[in-house]
């Protein structure tokens, strides 16, 4: 069974570009090895991500990232069973926060 899952998050004040970019790096690599895609938006401190793939796979991961003490505040936004993953060529890209609503009111 897939799921789609979205979350919001803050970023912890010290965390910088050169962090995010090394998180989003080994993010696509583990998301790509679990057929897991999704796409992260990063405005500021704010974060919003929208994870696909495996129920399971995609449940254990958002664990970790509720655990990691890079970010706080997670409010997980929606989670649903999805037909077809819509990232389905991306491990994990990174995109403006305009894309993430322009997506999800096309869902
Ligand atoms: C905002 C945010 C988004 C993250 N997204 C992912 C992701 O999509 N895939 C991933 O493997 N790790 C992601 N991580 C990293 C995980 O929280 C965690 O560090 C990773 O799963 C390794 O966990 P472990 O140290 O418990 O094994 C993200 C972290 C943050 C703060």
């Amino acid at each position: 069974m897939l799921i789609r899952l979205a979350y919001t998050s803050t970023f912890k004040p010290h965390i910088t570009e050169a962090d995010i970019g090394e998180l989003t790096e080994k993010a696509a690599d583990f998301n790509k090895r679990n057929h897991i895609t999704g796409i992260l938006a990063v405005e500021g401190e704010r974060v919003c991500q929208i994870l696909e793939g495996p129920k399971e796979a995609v449940e254990k991961l958002f664990e970790s990232i509720q655990r990691d003490q890079r970010h706080f505040g997670v409010v997980e936004l929606d989670v649903a069973p999805i037909d077809k993953p819509r990232f389905e060529a991306w491990g994990m890209v990174r995109r403006p926060m305009v894309d993430i609503v322009t997506l999800a009111f096309s869902l």
